[in-house]
């Protein structure tokens, strides 16, 4: 079963519409306490940018860590997968970033949940590329970190950034 971490984000009264939402960062925190057991045995996918918004000029978890690390680590039953974090939104709705078909980075060390996700992402007419383990979630953000500098710079647009060339 997928479920994507926005989707469990309030009670059952709204799921339906929270269902298409995501949440910052630091609403992990509370949607794991509230949620977090119905998680055991689900893949859970982050797809956050751990942004300082205060500074904007950092990540807010540990340099050799990861957002997708430290969730992992509050949900031991679960089968996180890091994915999504480095494209815009507007570049998921279009299918494309310029030219190219938009690219789906997904990282995790589960093999039947990442195989699961990407079906989902090939099935939207999206690539999709395995990253490798979740320790390359680090990587990623740190991509997703420096794509939303530059876009917030004006020196990319929100509905541009990264393609890849497979
Ligand atoms: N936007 C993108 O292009 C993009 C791309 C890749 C990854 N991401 C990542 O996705 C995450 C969300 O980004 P976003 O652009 O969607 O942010 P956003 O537009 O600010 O949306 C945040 C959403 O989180 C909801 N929320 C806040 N606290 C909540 C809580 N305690 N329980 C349930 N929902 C809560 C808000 O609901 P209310 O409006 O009701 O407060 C709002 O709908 C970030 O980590 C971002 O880095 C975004």
């Amino acid at each position: 079963m997928l479920r994507v971490l926005w989707s469990v984000a309030r009670g059952p009264a709204d799921r339906r519409a929270s269902s298409r939402r995501a949440f910052p960062y630091p609403t992990v925190d509370q949607v794991i306490a509230q949620r977090g057991e119905q998680l055991a045995g689900k893949i859970v996918v982050d797809i956050t940018n751990p942004l300082n918004f205060e500074t904007f000029d950092s990540l807010t978890v540990p340099a050799d860590s990861s957002a997708a690390a430290e969730i992992a680590a509050k949900l031991p039953e679960s089968r996180v997968l890091k994915a999504f974090n480095t494209t815009f939104a507007g570049t998921l709705a279009a299918g494309t970033v310029g030219q190219l078909t938009t690219t789906v980075l997904v990282a995790g060390d589960d093999a039947d949940a990442k195989a699961t996700l990407s079906d989902v992402i090939s099935a939207a007419g999206l690539k999709v590329i395995d990253a490798g383990a979740l320790k390359r979630a680090r990587e990623m953000e740190a991509l997703g970190f420096l794509q939303i500098s530059l876009a917030a710079a004006e020196k990319v647009s929100w509905t541009g950034g990264f393609g890849v060339v497979a």
